[in-house]
């Protein structure tokens, strides 16, 4: 049941249009407490950590990455006390991250041990400026490193059956990297781990840094997805970045082209301009007639949430959350707002001008919408005070009205709230003579 119509009612005689669209919900994974938490000012702290941990679980997150346990004590101990505490929900899967490091690797193994299920994030740059700079190795060299150490954690965790274990790899850098290079790296890490029955894989490919446009980053997935070996065992994953600012359009295309799973930030946090904004794109789909399977009908509550863990504001124009996304202040817009509500009748698809979506499924009010000042039309002073006063006033008296409004906005040089409004036509109509 959805009252969004999943593309606009275009036709185009003779033709199939459009010629892909999304068909459902991709696998969520929040990187809040890793990509998210490396790019603040200051860390969270454990209480925060731990807060928004519950927070995601309560939207619905079903798997949360939730540190790098070899590289911070405490992350380790946040780790340790989420799984001897039982804190997490049998539905959940944690996933903690690592380099290729033996130290590291046992470390983190350590720190989640015991947990019902537990997915152990690999990644290492591939890209040939990493290679050659950074790291000084050959790609033969780095396939060999990704295959020791993928079968390395073979072993530790076959140790620990009480656990269902999970490998992810992250060729980092995959959207600079030459394709060929990522596909042996992938695949050497599906045959290292024995991917099959009961045994997936998660092959993850960031854009480590954006670089091009979200087209060229879906043809790369394409490429991959039908490459791939095992792929029936592989969760095929994505974790744009932000840089060119189109992380949200870039996990769009490469869900067309054949990704499954998402992973990014609530609000866009993360490394440089962020990691995708979850938020966008769940809601995104939502207004496509697709629900994300996350619950944010009271968003306000979630951004606060959020704001206070990381200390970082949401920006007022934020999509679906911004403090001004549901306010028009041009007249045009106030009239035809006004009008779309008058029309509504239950039942229908959600067709409000300039509201791409129903603000109550946020747990938005209308009560911001129509804001008074010297740019607003007559109808949108119709609206507010017919919705808050129950006065109907004849088109005439509109637009002697709304005439008064501009005139006292434009000298105030301030907006009008309700009352002021209710005050002036009181004065204006109501006044004793
Ligand atoms: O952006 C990136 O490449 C990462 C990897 C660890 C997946 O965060
Ligand atoms: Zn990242």
């Amino acid at each position: 049941e959805t009252k969004y119509r999943p593309f606009p009612p275009v036709h185009l005689p003779g033709r199939q249009w459009p010629t892909r669209t999304i068909a459902r919900a991709p696998v969520w994974l929040s990187t809040d407490l890793r990509d998210g938490n490396q790019a603040l000012f200051e860390p969270m702290n454990r209480d925060r950590k731990l807060r928004l941990f519950d927070e995601l679980v309560r939207l619905g997150f079903k798997g949360i990455e939730v540190g790098f346990p070899a590289a911070s004590r405490t992350d380790f101990d946040i780790v340790r006390h989420l799984v001897d505490q039982r804190r997490i929900p049998d539905d959940v899967t944690p996933m903690v991250i690592t380099q290729l490091r033996e130290d590291l690797i046992r470390e983190t193994v350590r720190s989640i041990r015991g947990a019902r299920r537990a997915i152990v994030h690999f990644y290492n740059a591939i890209a040939s400026a990493w290679r050659r700079v950074v790291f000084g190795m050959s790609v033969p060299e780095i396939r060999r490193m990704v295959e020791h150490h993928v079968r390395l954690l073979r072993t530790l965790t076959d140790d620990c059956p009480e656990t269902e274990w999970v490998l992810q790899y992250s060729p980092e850098t995959f959207c600079m990297a030459e394709l060929e290079v990522s596909l042996q790296m992938c695949n050497t890490a599906i045959r290292a781990w024995d991917a099959g029955p009961g045994r997936p894989v998660i092959i993850n490919l960031p854009t480590t840094v954006e670089v091009a446009t979200p087209n060229v980053f879906a043809d790369q997935i394409e490429w991959m997805n039908g490459r791939i070996e095992r792929r029936e065992h592989v969760v095929l994953s994505v974790h744009p970045h932000n840089d060119r600012g189109t992380g949200v359009a870039c996990a769009e295309q490469a869900l067309l082209a054949g990704a499954e799973r998402v992973e990014g930030c609530l609000f866009g946090n993360g490394e440089r301009s962020g990691n995708l904004d979850l938020v966008t794109l769940a809601l995104n789909l939502y207004t496509q007639g697709i629900h994300p399977g996350l619950d944010f009908s009271d968003i306000a509550a979630v951004a606060r949430v959020a704001e206070e863990c990381t200390a970082l504001p949401i920006h007022p124009r934020h999509p679906y959350v911004g403090d001004l996304v549901f306010t028009a202040f041009s007249g045009s817009h106030q009239d035809a707002i006004a009008k779309g509500f008058a029309a509504r009748s239950e039942g229908d698809f959600w067709e409000v001008p300039y509201l791409p979506i129903d603000p109550h499924d946020l747990g938005r009010t209308y009560d911001s919408i129509v804001r008074v000042n010297s740019q607003s039309g007559k109808g949108g002073i119709a609206f507010l005070l017919q919705r808050d006063r129950g006065v109907v006033m004849p088109r005439r008296m509109q637009v002697e009205f709304g005439a008064i409004v501009q005139k006292h906005a434009d000298a105030s040089e301030t907006e009008l709230g309700s009352d002021e409004l209710w005050a002036l036509f009181s004065r204006t109509y109501l006044a004793p003579t």
